[in-house]
């Protein structure tokens, strides 16, 4: 059913990666910087992707770019006048890091003129895919899923069960309400796949009040498409925001028969799209980092003592002084 197994050891060819949202929850800094290339610690959203596309031994990243989002692509360009001052600097550790990117993946922007959905960039993919492809994979940019490896999960998934297998992480019910929340049941009992990771997708319900949640598993941003999706895309019509959803589409493949799995991811998560996931990311890899985790480590400690402090003072002022009316 897939490609051959030497050039792409999970059946995976392309990888594509939507770039051309508006960024609005990261204002005012994505006036100017795409939100792909705010750093973790030291190297943007693209460039992670970028590291877990080639781990899964993909080839192509399709990079769906909006017109006024240029630089996303430009990161992987060689910068040969960079790299000689450096190199004549004798800074070959910066070499490396400037050169990283383009040695990951070469990638081939298409670009999405207004951003209209998800779905919609999506979609633009298909005109780079080739014939013999028969899947693709969807990596989010702002989403960071940790370790590495949840799709070449999702593709020995669909090695034995076919269709589309998504990516879930199991959430507290009360948080359900932030996300898509998957509609599931369980696989057949006589199945080698682990059935508490490995679940049948029956539909999907967007941001749902917790009570009426049809599970908890929820919505990441890794998904293992069967080619079927850009037909699926073209016969949607624009749902929430007038924009085409990504959601609609496999929910119509679902409801057409096609098999869609979920498989629970069990490690981190890190939503990079917003600053309430994208700094706490940052501490993440900021803590583990070789060169900056300790100091981190300090300085976060110092921060929560002034911050508790200046608490702890507040209060007792509030309880001196409490408020008239
Ligand atoms: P998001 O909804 O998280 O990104 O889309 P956004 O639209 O940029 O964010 P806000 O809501 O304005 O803050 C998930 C991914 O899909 C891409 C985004 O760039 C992001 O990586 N996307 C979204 C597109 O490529 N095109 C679109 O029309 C919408």
């Amino acid at each position: 059913m897939s490609l051959s197994s030497s050039a792409h050891p999970h059946g995976v060819k392309t990888v594509i990666v939507p770039a051309a949202g508006m960024g609005t929850r990261f204002l005012p800094a994505t006036k100017t910087v795409p939100k792909e290339l705010l750093p973790v610690v030291d190297t943007p959203g693209i460039e992670l992707i970028a590291e877990e596309a080639n781990a899964l031994g993909a080839t192509r990243l399709a990079v769906i770019v909006a017109p006024n989002k240029q630089e996303v692509m430009r990161h992987f360009e060689q910068f040969p006048n960079l790299v000689e001052t450096l190199t004549e600097r004798g800074k070959f550790e910066q070499v490396a890091k400037v050169q990283r990117a383009a040695k990951l993946m070469t990638p081939v922007a298409v670009e999405q003129a207004k951003p209209l959905g998800l779905g919609h960039a999506v979609g633009l993919a298909e005109s780079v895919l080739d014939d013999d492809e028969d899947v693709v994979a969807v990596m989010l940019p702002d989403d960071l899923v940790l370790p590495m490896g949840v799709v070449e999960k999702m593709a020995a998934v669909r090695a034995e069960l076919g269709g589309s297998v998504l990516c879930a992480v199991d959430v507290p019910r009360e948080e359900v309400f932030n996300y898509g929340v998957f509609d599931i049941e369980e696989i057949p009992a006589d199945s080698d796949l682990p059935a508490d990771k490995v679940k049948r997708v029956v539909g999907m319900v967007e941001k749902p009040d917790p009570a009426d949640a049809p599970s908890t598993f929820v919505a990441t941003g890794r998904y293992l498409l069967d080619r079927g999706i850009f037909d699926a895309l073209r016969r949607i019509k624009p749902g929430k925001g007038g924009e085409i959803q990504l959601t609609d589409a496999i929910e119509l493949m679902i409801r057409e028969g096609h098999p869609v799995h979920i498989v629970v991811h069990e490690g981190k998560r890190h939503d990079l799209g917003n600053p309430a996931g994208y700094i706490p990311a940052c501490v993440d890899f900021g803590l583990s980092h070789p060169t900056y985790g300790p100091g981190l480590r300090r300085a976060i400690t110092a921060i929560l003592a002034e911050h508790e402090a200046a608490d702890t003072a507040e209060a007792a002022g509030a309880a001196q002084h409490p408020t008239q009316n």
